[in-house]
């Protein structure tokens, strides 16, 4: 065993430098994290232009979804559902239920002697994260594979004009992404909006409405909660199991140690493996950012792409040996322990306490059964939020049989 675990996700073909460049199509690429911050926070200088929210039709709603809103309403909603995930909240309101879902898919686990970590994580996701919006209808095990069913789109690569699809490949997309929001919305959106018009239950989709939200408005919301905020911590459960279960060291201080550390421990793997592989912005206004004695202006109309895998790495900000597990790392001042894995300015993910926390929860239980990994998982690429996949991690628990 090495001294050290390393990166595992290193996407081939994805180039470390230069660490700020504009090609000629006016797209340009940001891999400095220094420069990256300061392009994430000109809040009313960029719009989202991330997860195709540039061919995202809004017209027909009566508010803009989150994810893709910008601006003082955007700002509004943010202060909103600010009350649902900070780190107090989380812990009190979600902790107890968490723990319970762990220990009943553990216990499930533990009785077939062994389990696929990436389907445990999904139904484990699905049903936190379900709590917190409020789509409690449907079992996890049966909202889970509509929300994956969401991901199974042509390829698409937004810094390219019509986003490199052709005319098929947007119908396809239509197609795929119509039937699964449309099964989404019968089976899970409209009996939890039903449930809670009559009485609210104190979740995102009681609050919603309470802002006059309609239902179509409501369930654009759902599926980004769902995608943004289920699918993501999935993966990053898989890969911080993998990481541990294969360093010892890191694995035995991770058991030892308090909350404190063993969040800093999670905070720096999700730096090394970012799940949010790429962050888009479109300017509207010139913006200025400058590193060290260099200086750019980038116009409005560009396309910016933050590279968050080589910007996490940027020793500049985070150190010597970036591709290493080194957690509490001295990071330059201001820069988040997750690096920009959570994004950064106005649109910096609400969910990083409650992903941590739930990892956690999870993590700690399953890691004192003392599993035994029989396959690794394999790493794919999610093609719209240009993160890693793992599928196939299987795990066996001779030692508690
Ligand atoms: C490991 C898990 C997670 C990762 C890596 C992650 C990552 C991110 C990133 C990078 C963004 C910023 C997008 C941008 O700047 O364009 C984001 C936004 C968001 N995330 Fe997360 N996220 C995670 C978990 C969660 C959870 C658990 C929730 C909630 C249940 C959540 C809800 C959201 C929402 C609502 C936004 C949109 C915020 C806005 O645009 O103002 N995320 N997430």
């Amino acid at each position: 065993m090495s001294g050290t675990s390393r990166r595992r996700a290193v996407r081939p073909g994805e180039p470390e430098i230069p660490r700020v460049e504009r090609s000629s199509d006016r797209v340009w690429r940001i891999r400095s994290l220094a420069v990256a911050r300061q392009v994430l926070r000109a809040r009313h200088a960029t719009t989202q232009a991330g997860f195709t929210a540039e061919a995202i039709p809004k017209g027909y709603l009566r508010h803009h979804p989150i994810l893709v809103s910008d601006g003082p309403l955007h700002d509004e909603q943010r202060s909103m559902v600010a009350r649902f995930f900070a780190p107090k909240v989380v812990e009190e309101r979600y902790a107890g239920m968490a723990a319970a879902c762990a220990d009943r898919l553990l216990g499930s686990a533990i009785a077939a002697g062994t389990c696929c970590l990436d389907d445990l994580a999904l139904l484990y996701t699905v049903e936190v994260t379900a709590e917190v919006v409020g789509l409690t209808h449907a079992p996890a095990s049966r909202m889970a594979p509509r929300l994956v069913s969401f991901f199974n789109q042509p390829p698409v690569d937004v810094t390219r004009p019509d986003f490199g699809r052709t005319r098929a490949m947007w119908a396809k997309a239509a197609v795929n992404a119509l039937v699964p929001i449309g099964r989404f919305y019968l089976a899970d959106v409209r009996p939890a909006i039903r449930t809670r018009r009559r009485q609210r239950r104190g979740d995102v989709i009681s609050h919603l409405l309470d802002e006059g939200y309609t239902d179509a408005d409501i369930l654009v919301e759902c599926v980004t909660y769902g995608t943004a905020g289920m699918v993501t911590t999935r993966e990053f459960i898989v890969m911080c199991a993998w990481h541990l279960l294969q360093h010892r060291p890191l694995l035995e201080r991770y058991r030892t140690a308090g909350q404190t550390e063993r969040f800093a421990i999670l905070n720096e793997l999700i730096r090394l493996e970012p799940v949010v592989g790429h962050l888009y912005r479109r300017t509207s206004e010139p913006i200025e950012v400058t590193e060290g004695d260099q200086s750019w202006t980038i116009p409005p109309g560009d396309l910016v792409d933050v590279c968050i895998r080589p910007a996490n790495a940027d020793v500049a900000a985070v150190g010597d040996d970036p591709l290493d597990v080194c957690p509490g790392r001295p990071v330059t001042a201001g820069v988040n322990a997750a690096a920009l894995s959570f994004g950064d300015g106005a649109h910096r993910c609400p969910g990083q306490p409650l992903a941590l926390l739930e990892t956690d929860l999870l993590l700690t239980r399953l890691l004192a059964l003392n599993p035994r990994i029989a396959a690794e998982p394999t790493i794919g690429w999610d093609n719209l939020i240009e993160g890693y996949q793992l599928r196939g991690m299987m795990l066996t628990f001779d030692q508690v049989r």
